[in-house]
């Protein structure tokens, strides 16, 4: 819909957490961080306000570096793939960012140390040159998710450098006990090494009054300044437990670049430059659309709402809030309206186990269910506590909700229309013929619009959802009740009157609902004939007496039992087909092929790099017949370093075959996966050059 602007008015710029680039966007992702914020930003654009959403992909960080390690891929290919495929997803979905940029990206990089450099000119940061545990196999530094062991506060095994998942502190890698590197899954060293921390506790004052404002204005408890209970106790926990120094800086080769001369090797903590992230996005926006950046950063006419999900409450409202103010020209954000967790079929969702509804594939294999999903997505939205998604409610929504009274309802209006009157809407009646049905379905309707509006304003999307489908409801009951088609012969005039109303209950649907169900509502205004309606249109009088209403397409079809019984059988890893990592089955051989192979046991002596070939590394092996050369594509997943001295299976009598170059005497055999992993097979103690494994 094309709405024109009010330059007057304050702007809202709103955030959607920026997810990181290393998987694909399951249904809990939306309905945390993406779809509360779409049905906000397209109310907002319906009431003609200012307002810009800005997104992009995350593309730093222990999350992208350890997939691309098990994946035997750079990090730059990950982030490549996933930036691309996150998009489809919220295509998928109508997620109507205004722009969706990327953390790896130049611009980006320079934004996020100017900020930096700002910050260190204020004298924001205490820099400290101290011991961290080092990986001597892996050559690298560990913190965050690169270092785990025993949590020292609640006993747990895997607690990470950064935090334990079980009891939810904030720890140092230093206060872990018995850590391990999850690199190599040695045991790491102490290694001096300077870092750039940023002191939070001088600022626990200013916070405190800063998130109790937030709680304050929630007493008036209609002001959509009142942030959520849950983000208010989670982040006056953090305050109440003092707020330690935090290291801005990593020792770390993917990330943006410490900007400082002598600070090779370093770069920015994940969670310092990915939510300047937002800033970048805004630039790159405001630069395309003739627009000053400044206006939405810098100006105390704007509110900043960020969008996210409860693991990122810290970060947006204690974290993120301390560097801008050390910064000193930015607005703080107005309102976090975070999200708790959505879980799926009785379980946590989980990637690894592939517990999760795909967006991309479900939007692939229903075009036409953006609109259900979302639906059933906002119904259940996790706005004050988790909540629970399954198919079976998924098809109760759809088939009781959506068609039985929203469809259904539309689509007798538009019928009878037709069938009464050829499709053209009947006069406004006049008010002395109303009853008082007919001026109390008129009175809610009238009101209905301010009601989806103000809880919208609140962020209250589930019950605002509710709202908006009571004005299908209301149309649907009076319908059903006043019953035109017994009175059609007898008594025509009040007929006239009966389809006039329902046709502007249908008419202030295609407004209504256009921020929860985007595509069924241009269905249904443009059967109205009023396309461009925005909600400032919103009226009982919204579709004038003599209209020629249009065709309505199908707006929902019924799903059965089999479809929900198919989408729960993908859950899961159960079936090894379900599971992308395992290659499936090859075509039969024979047992005599089987018996010309020669595989046996050899070891490596030598190994380097094969020249001008990235992926391949020359091998001298002895196979207890003979020392030969094989050359082997391993070099993207194994240094030279680490090959020599193993002990490999070869395939020995693979016929010789010259590679760059290099005659190639035989092929190591490796375990290989779909997803690009690679591992040697190594065999048992004992074993020695020679061995035939047969
Ligand atoms: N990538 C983070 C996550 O998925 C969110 C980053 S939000 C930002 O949890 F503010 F840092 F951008
Ligand atoms: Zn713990």
């Amino acid at each position: 819909m094309n709405h024109t602007t009010n330059n007057s008015l304050k702007r809202r710029l709103i955030t959607s957490a920026l997810p990181y680039a290393n998987g694909h966007i399951h249904v809990g992702h939306i309905a945390g961080a993406y779809l509360p914020a779409d049905i906000y930003v397209r109310y907002l654009r319906s009431m003609g306000e200012k307002v810009v959403w800005v997104c992009g992909s995350d593309e730093h960080g222990a999350a992208i570096t350890l997939r691309a390690k098990k994946e035997g891929v750079t990090p730059q290919e990950i982030v490549d793939k996933y930036h691309v495929e996150m998009q489809d997803a919220f295509r998928g979905l109508d997620i109507s960012f205004d722009h969706y940029s990327r953390t790896s990206s130049e611009r980006h990089h320079k934004v996020a140390q100017d900020f930096f450099l700002k910050l260190l000119k204020n004298d924001s940061f205490e820099i400290k040159t101290e011991d961290q545990y080092f990986d001597t196999e892996e050559d690298q530094f560990l913190a965050d998710r690169y270092i785990t062991g025993t949590c020292p506060k609640c006993g747990a095994d895997n607690a990470y450098g950064d935090q334990c998942e079980k009891c939810g502190s904030t720890l140092s890698p230093t206060e872990l006990i018995n850590p391990r590197s999850t690199l190599s899954g040695s045991e790491p060293v102490l290694k001096p090494t300077t870092l750039w921390y940023l002191p939070m506790g001088r600022h626990e004052d200013w916070l405190k009054d800063y998130i109790e404002k937030g709680e304050l204005d929630g007493e008036a408890h209609h002001n959509p300044k009142a942030w959520k209970s849950h983000v208010i106790g989670q982040c006056k926990s953090w305050i109440d437990g003092g707020l330690q120094s935090r290291a801005m800086t990593r020792d770390l080769k993917w990330g943006v670049p410490v900007p400082v001369e002598g600070a090779e090797g370093k770069v920015l903590y994940v969670w310092l430059d990915a939510p300047i992230g937002y800033i970048t996005s805004t630039m790159e926006w405001a630069e395309k659309n003739g627009e000053d950046w400044r206006d939405w950063w810098q100006n105390s006419n704007t509110e900043l709402l960020h969008f996210i999900g409860k693991d990122n409450i810290v970060f947006h409202c204690i974290i993120f809030p301390i560097l801008l103010k050390e910064h000193g020209d930015y607005i703080l954000p107005h309102q976090v309206p975070a999200n708790e967790f959505m879980n799926l079929e009785g379980d946590k969702i989980s990637t690894s186990r592939n517990w999760a509804v795909w967006v991309k594939e479900y939007c692939e294999e229903y075009p036409n269910g953006s609109d259900v999903m979302r639906y059933v997505l906002a119904s259940i939205m996790p706005e004050q506590k988790d909540s629970e998604f399954t198919w079976t409610d998924f098809k109760e929504r759809v088939n009781n909700e959506l068609a039985d009274v929203l469809g259904n309802f539309v689509n007798r209006v538009l019928v009878l229309t037709r069938k009464y009157y050829e499709g053209v809407v009947p006069e406004t009646p006049a008010s002395e013929n109303l009853t008082d049905v007919d001026k109390k379905v008129l009175e809610s309707l009238a009101y209905a619009p301010d009601k989806i509006a103000d809880l919208i304003s609140r962020h209250r999307y589930r019950e605002a959802q509710l709202e908006a489908m009571n004005v299908a409801r209301l149309g649907n009951k009076y319908l059903t009740e006043e019953e035109p088609w017994k009175l059609i012969k007898t008594a025509p005039a009040r007929v006239e009157t009966i389809m006039q109303i329902a046709t502007q209950v249908v008419g202030n649907l295609g407004v209504v609902l256009e921020p929860f169900l985007p595509r069924t509502a241009e269905k249904i205004a443009t059967a109205m004939g009023v396309p461009n309606a925005c909600w400032t249109d919103a009226s009982t009088s919204i579709i004038a007496g003599g209209t020629l209403l249009g065709e309505l397409p199908i707006l929902f079809t019924k799903i059965d039992d089999e479809f929900v019984e198919e989408q729960v059988a993908k859950l899961g890893n159960k079936s090894s087909n379900t599971n992308p990592n395992i290659m499936p089955q090859k075509d039969a051989t024979t047992f005599e092929n089987f018996t010309q192979m020669d595989i046996r046991v050899a070891t490596v002596t030598e190994c380097v790099p094969v020249k001008k070939a990235d992926k391949l590394l020359q091998l001298t092996v002895d196979t207890g017949l003979d020392v030969r050369t094989v050359v082997s594509g391993i070099a993207e997943h194994f240094k030279p370093k680490e090959v020599i001295g193993r002990q490999v299976v070869l395939l020995a009598n693979l016929e010789p075959r010259k590679i760059r170059g290099v005659e190639s005497q035989g092929m190591v055999l490796m375990a290989s996966r779909a997803d690009g992993g690679l591992r040697f097979i190594t065999p048992e103690e004992g074993v020695s050059p020679g061995d035939v494994i047969s």
